[in-house]
């Protein structure tokens, strides 16, 4: 049904993106690929993180709920595994609760609040520093899904990156196992991941939780159009667009599609596309690993699994790992 909504996502994470005239180089670049794609980091401008924010409320998404109800059972074993007075790295903090739920028990020495949204992660910070004023807090607006430096500000010692809600998904396993690698490099021996992974699972389960009745995650996919509309001065029609959220069993990964509902010209300065009707963009990846690879990706990049805590109901670890020493 799908065949032109399957394509190959350029090895993807991205081009490093610093300021506007690389985001639009790249936009415009992915929009005349020969499929084109949009990289998911633009699902989440203002909007587009309120609207994860209420996909995570929704009944067929489980992650969000699944990981938070392994943090809230086990969270004291992990802060006793990761331990007390780390730096902690939160890698994609959106709102910054997860980390929060956990503060209580890890009690971390400093908290470093790294996302895209900016302005969401300002404001969320913002509230975060009232509750918790013992806890040296620093937030940077950054995209790190490729190359990227820790600044000075952030503590050296006892880095704990914190990587939840499965966001490593969105890479293909080799992107995945470059990004541990540099997550690696940014830390001593004394350094860790404490890291979310979604597990593969029911087809069904995985469909549901990517194309809710309520199409909530219909409009999230197509906030990106908005979003590009904005970043790369494009005249997208977004109701001339519809979402696709599907399991692609035999990758192991679900896809997100938009697919233009009829034939369409999209002009941005300096460059077009033609789409026909039934043409799709691919917007997102979101692999879905068995456990013991999970493991194995995390070794292949310098970490050695320490504990993993899953859900017997619905597949999802949370893995703590240590810096394999060098
Ligand atoms: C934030 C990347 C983990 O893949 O499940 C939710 C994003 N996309 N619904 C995921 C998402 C569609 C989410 N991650």
């Amino acid at each position: 049904m799908l065949t032109s909504c399957t394509s190959e996502m350029t090895p993807a994470g991205v081009s490093a993106s610093h300021g506007n005239a690389h985001v639009a180089d790249e936009l415009h670049a992915s929009l005349g690929a020969v499929e084109a794609w949009i990289s998911p980091k633009f699902l989440y401008d203002s909007l587009g993180s309120k609207l994860f924010e209420a996909i995570c409320e929704l009944p067929e998404y489980y992650p969000t709920r699944t990981e938070a109800a392994i943090f809230e059972r086990h969270g004291a074993e992990i802060a006793r595994v990761a331990g007390k007075g780390a730096t902690l790295i939160d890698l994609g903090a959106g709102n910054c609760a997860k980390a929060a739920s956990l503060f209580p028990l890890l009690q971390p020495a400093q908290y470093v609040a790294i996302d895209i949204s900016s302005e969401f992660l300002h404001d969320a910070l913002g509230r975060l520093r009232q509750r918790f004023p013992q806890i040296a807090m620093e937030a940077l607006g950054m995209d790190f899904s490729q190359q990227f430096a820790l600044p000075q500000q952030v503590r050296a010692a006892r880095r704990l990156f914190f990587y939840p809600g499965s966001s490593i998904g969105n890479f293909t396993p080799d992107e995945a196992e470059a990004f541990l690698r540099r997550l690696r490099a940014q830390c001593g021996n004394d350094g860790g991941i404490l890291i979310g992974i979604d597990l593969a699972k029911d087809k069904a389960v995985l469909d549901a939780a990517y194309d809710d009745a309520l199409g909530v995650t219909a409009a999230f996919n197509l906030n990106i159009l908005r979003h590009v509309n904005t970043l790369l001065g494009a005249d997208f029609d977004i109701r001339a667009w519809r979402h696709h959220g599907f399991y692609n069993a035999a990758r192991s990964r679900v896809e997100m599609h938009l697919e233009a509902v009829r034939d369409q010209e999209v002009r941005w300065p300096g460059g077009a596309r033609r789409f026909e009707a039934g043409d799709c963009i691919h917007t997102e990846n979101s692999y879905k690993y068995q456990q013991a690879d999970a493991v194995k990706l995390l070794e292949r990049s310098g970490f050695e699994a320490t504990r993993i805590w899953t859900d017997p109901q619905c597949p999802f670890a949370v893995i703590h790992a240590q810096a394999i020493a060098q």
